[in-house]
């Protein structure tokens, strides 16, 4: 007699990781609701902690300050299917977050180690009981070291820079490629050095460049992947 498992126990952690503009929030999100999961953008996070710290007038280089008041928050996410929604103290951030001065100030504040313990903390709550893709830089090695299928997308930085200045001309801002580009490279460069989770391949992580590949495809390869574990577990 087959044993009936609850539906539960079947949903898995899918963990994405991978550098600025790598197409990764979009891939998760559409993966998500391709499996009726979570969508945790914890890069959003982050956002949020250096948005908290500009508008409380606290250095974001000042260290000691910025963790305690990350320690403060209250950070939620409303429906994620279509954008991240996410809540600073009951207010909604998700369009302040991604001004282009929360970038300038945000290495300090993603360097932060207290920080990203809080925040850690909190992906790892969020969650717990599976049925979550998330997506960011340490989500395959710090946050969720044990999740069933483990993503590290990469792309070239001439065709991040591309999809970023197309993503900001679809919001009317116009945008210069190179300086689009040079702040790309120079946040891949405070990610891939940072002491405290910075981004790295996970030994066991599928590497899948998207260069020259299109958010369908993306999405479909990593559905596939996810169903497939998915299915072994049943
Ligand atoms: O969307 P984009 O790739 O530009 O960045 P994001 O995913 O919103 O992340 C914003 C910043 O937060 C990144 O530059 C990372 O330095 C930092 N971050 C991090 O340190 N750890 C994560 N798990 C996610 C983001």
């Amino acid at each position: 007699m087959p044993i009936d498992i609850p539906m539960a126990a079947k949903k898995i952690k899918i963990a994405i990781d991978g550098p600025a503009a790598s197409g990764k929030s979009t891939t998760a999100r559409a993966v998500a609701r391709r499996l009726d999961y979570l969508y945790i953008d914890s890069g959003a996070m982050y956002r949020a902690v250096t948005l908290a710290a500009l508008e409380a007038g606290v250095p974001t280089t000042d260290e000691t300050r910025v963790a305690e008041l990350a320690g403060t928050l209250e950070i939620t996410f409303g429906r994620n299917n279509e954008a991240t929604e996410i809540y600073l103290d009951g207010t909604d951030v998700s369009a302040a977050i991604r001004a282009p001065r929360i970038v300038a100030h945000i290495n300090p504040v993603a360097a932060n180690s207290r920080v990203r313990q809080i925040l850690v903390a909190k992906q790892q709550s969020l969650g717990k009981s599976g049925g979550v893709v998330m997506d960011g830089r340490d989500i395959t090695t710090v946050v969720f070291p044990d999740a069933e299928l483990k993503v590290y997308m990469q792309a070239s930085a001439e065709e991040r820079a591309r999809r970023r200045v197309a993503e900001l001309s679809v919001k009317d801002i116009a945008a210069d490629f190179d300086e689009v580009l040079a702040s790309i490279e120079q946040r891949d460069r405070a990610d891939l050095t940072r002491i405290h989770g910075p981004l790295k391949q996970a030994p066991d992580a599928i590497v899948i460049d998207t260069t020259a590949l299109t958010i369908a495809e993306q999405v479909e390869k990593i559905y596939r992947l996810a169903r497939d574990i998915i299915e072994r577990k049943d």
